[in-house]
């Protein structure tokens, strides 16, 4: 029964679907028709967390300590093992206790640090295609978004000059994200130069993603935005474990940066979680202390997947640049045929789910993504599928 005075919000009722929920819908309707699904849609790694983390979740568990309310801002042993991370990959020290603060997945954090930041009518900047977490939130938060359309000619990298001066002066936040989701794109250190100048000249807070900071192929190595003299003063930078770890469903992140900006979003937070169970941030921590052999066969298992991936899509006609890193191909869909509409017809005809690239933006359409989140026999599975249906890319 729905009632007539029971009203949504006016932020949530003017959100644009979330397209990978409406995925999930068709998902399931193929799934109860017996469709053996090939699901390529979302950034979901298979495969569990690496057997020690689990070991330290299990120990972490059989101690009560861990089962009460953990202390809002993370344990300060996760907090230490953040920053010690950091430091090791990055050779940039940072304080454990105002520097970087866990997060329940930096998609909670990215939602809470435009709630804390944004007022209505702020005018924000968001790449576009860009991961829906760097729009939605600001979109919450009554945000004016100002869209930077990402293009193939520029690389996918952010065009700088293309913003007007007047929108840059008004401007309070940039959102962005190298190694880059949805178009796997890798920015050199002179963009994040480039922006950190930018930034600095017109005032402008800097957000950046690294969730993709360890998933790099061919020698590639992702540059962290606190790298960059001065960046930390006007700027912070969202970790995941999602991708590396294998840890998407436990929930842990986390952020790095300016204290004042980390400060803001810790008040907002207090009044609205409690932060992560002790038990996770262990395990988490376990993650982060694991050998570099980990990261490397992490990496050579998405290298081998691409490879072989983009070898017989190109089998079939599909011309794909191979990603530097990132665990997804970003596929250009054939003329004719909307992103949506392409990625509805791939399942219908395939079982094969990929993700429409408007669902990233309008400056996603005209590509699908495709998620490198199955083993070799499978995507083998899922380009004998592509053969047999006829799926021509040109
Ligand atoms: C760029 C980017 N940031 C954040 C996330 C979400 O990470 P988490 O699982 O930590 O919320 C994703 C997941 O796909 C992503 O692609």
């Amino acid at each position: 029964m729905s009632l007539n005075w029971i009203n949504r919000a006016e932020r949530i009722k003017t959100l644009p679907p979330y397209v990978f929920a409406r995925l999930d819908e068709l998902k399931a309707g193929a799934r109860k028709q017996g469709v053996d699904l090939i699901d390529l849609g979302m950034g979901n790694p298979d495969g569990s967390a690496p057997q020690p983390v689990i070991d330290a979740a299990i120990a972490a568990l059989s101690n009560p300590d861990n089962h009460g309310y953990p202390p809002f801002e993370g344990t300060s042993s996760f907090r230490t093992s953040i920053t010690d991370w950091y430091e090791t990959s990055y050779h940039v020290k940072l304080d454990p206790d105002s520097e970087a603060l866990p997060l329940i997945g930096s998609k909670e954090g990215l939602g809470h640090l435009a709630l804390t930041y944004i007022n209505p009518g702020d005018v924000i900047l968001v790449p576009s295609p860009a991961y829906p977490a760097h729009f939605r939130g600001p979109l919450i938060a009554g945000a004016e978004i100002y869209e930077l359309m990402l293009k193939p000619e520029n690389n996918w990298l952010i065009d700088l000059q293309a913003i007007p001066s007047e929108v840059a002066r008004k401007a309070k936040i940039l959102y962005f994200n190298y190694p880059n989701n949805p178009t796997t794109a890798t920015a050199p250190r002179e963009f994040f130069e480039e922006i950190v100048e930018f930034a600095r000249h017109y005032e402008i807070m800097l957000v950046h993603d690294l969730c993709y900071a360890e998933l790099a192929f061919d020698g590639y190595q992702p540059t962290s935005l606190l790298e960059i003299p001065g960046a930390k003063d006007f700027s912070v930078e969202f970790h995941t474990l999602s991708k590396t770890y294998n840890m998407a469903g436990w929930r842990v992140g986390f952020v790095v940066g300016s204290s004042e900006i980390i400060q803001g979003l810790r008040t907002l937070k207090t009044n609205l979680d409690y932060g992560i169970f002790a038990v996770i941030q262990k395990a988490a921590e376990t993650a982060l202390q694991l050998p570099n052999s980990y990261i490397e066969e992490v990496q050579q298992r998405y290298q081998v997947r691409r490879d072989f991936l983009i070898k017989g899509l190109a089998e079939l006609g599909w011309d794909i640049v191979p990603s530097k890193a990132t665990m997804y191909l970003w596929v250009p869909t054939p003329t004719g045929i909307n992103s949506t509409d392409f990625a509805l017809s791939v399942l219908q005809q395939t079982g094969v789910v990929v993700t429409p690239g408007v669902a990233f933006g309008n400056g996603g359409e005209g590509y699908v993504r495709i998620s490198m989140i199955a083993d070799c026999d499978r995507l083998g599975e899922a380009l004998a599928r592509f053969k047999k249906a006829g799926i021509v890319f040109q």
